[in-house]
């Protein structure tokens, strides 16, 4: 168990932002809001630090990538960790790294990787698609984040996000509806589902990069906007 005095003054220390993106159901858009949602910061002048904490790799296989290809118009405040880091590693974060925001990729499923993210962590974003199944699930993930919170020195703001919305469909609608038996603020932007974010991810950009005025960029620029408005509330 963590010394909550020692958590304290790491929190008092560390001048970043630590936002984890987490849920423990797979495949709901946890990597490409954390890559995305980074770059949308980088693209305000901030410094960005990506931490894959999910065994499987997501990012770092897309930072690997991101190293070989030399566009002009990579944009370098956004680092990736080269592999994925343990609990243990990022339990660890215990000197106030020199960005001005960390984003924590969870994997599915990796509750001890979880639990240790939030304790570091400020917000935490839950995204949820827009399917009844997905949302109960959520049930799972906010327990957790219960739970890690109560570990951490400071209260983690918890919004859920809505993911991978359907363009022409009222899912989303009915999802924001049904999200609110989770007792949880839901955010006003929604990220839907574009064939840029599954390209751009392929080539190693981020869809600002790859597509700077699609729907996907403006979406991604909405919720680094609408992030950091959260983060200023008290
Ligand atoms: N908004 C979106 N539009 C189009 N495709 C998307 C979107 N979000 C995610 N995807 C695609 O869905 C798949 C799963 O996305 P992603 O890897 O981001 O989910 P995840 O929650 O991180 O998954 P895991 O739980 O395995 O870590 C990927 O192929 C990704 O390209
Ligand atoms: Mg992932």
């Amino acid at each position: 168990m963590l010394d909550r005095k020692f958590l304290l003054v790491y929190h008092i220390l560390n001048m970043s932002q630590i936002i984890t993106i987490a849920n423990q159901k797979g495949g709901v858009g946890k990597s490409t809001i954390a890559l995305n949602l980074g770059a949308a910061l980088a693209r305000d002048k901030h410094s960005v630090f990506v931490i894959d904490a999910d065994p499987q790799g997501t990012l770092s296989m897309w930072a690997k990538v991101r190293a070989r290809q030399t566009s002009p118009k990579k944009d370098t405040s956004i680092t990736i960790t080269e592999k994925p880091w343990s609990p243990e590693e990022i339990l660890k974060l215990t000197q106030p790294p020199d960005y001005d925001f960390i984003i924590i990729d969870c994997g599915p499923a990796n509750n001890k990787a979880t639990k240790a993210t939030l304790v570091v962590s400020k917000l935490a974003l839950i995204p949820i698609s827009p399917s009844p199944l997905d949302i109960n699930s959520a049930r799972a993930t906010i327990e957790l984040i219960q739970e890690g919170a109560k570990r951490g020195a400071t209260k983690v703001k918890v919004f859920l996000l809505i993911s991978k919305r359907i363009v022409g469909t009222n899912l989303a609608k009915e999802a924001r509806q049904a999200c609110q038996m989770l007792k949880l603020p839901i955010l006003k932007t929604e990220i839907s589902q574009r064939i840029a974010l599954c390209e751009s991810a392929i080539t190693g950009q981020s869809v600002l990069e790859y597509a700077p005025n699609s729907l996907a960029a403006e979406e991604f620029i909405a919720l680094g906007k609408e992030v950091k408005r959260c983060l200023k509330q008290s």
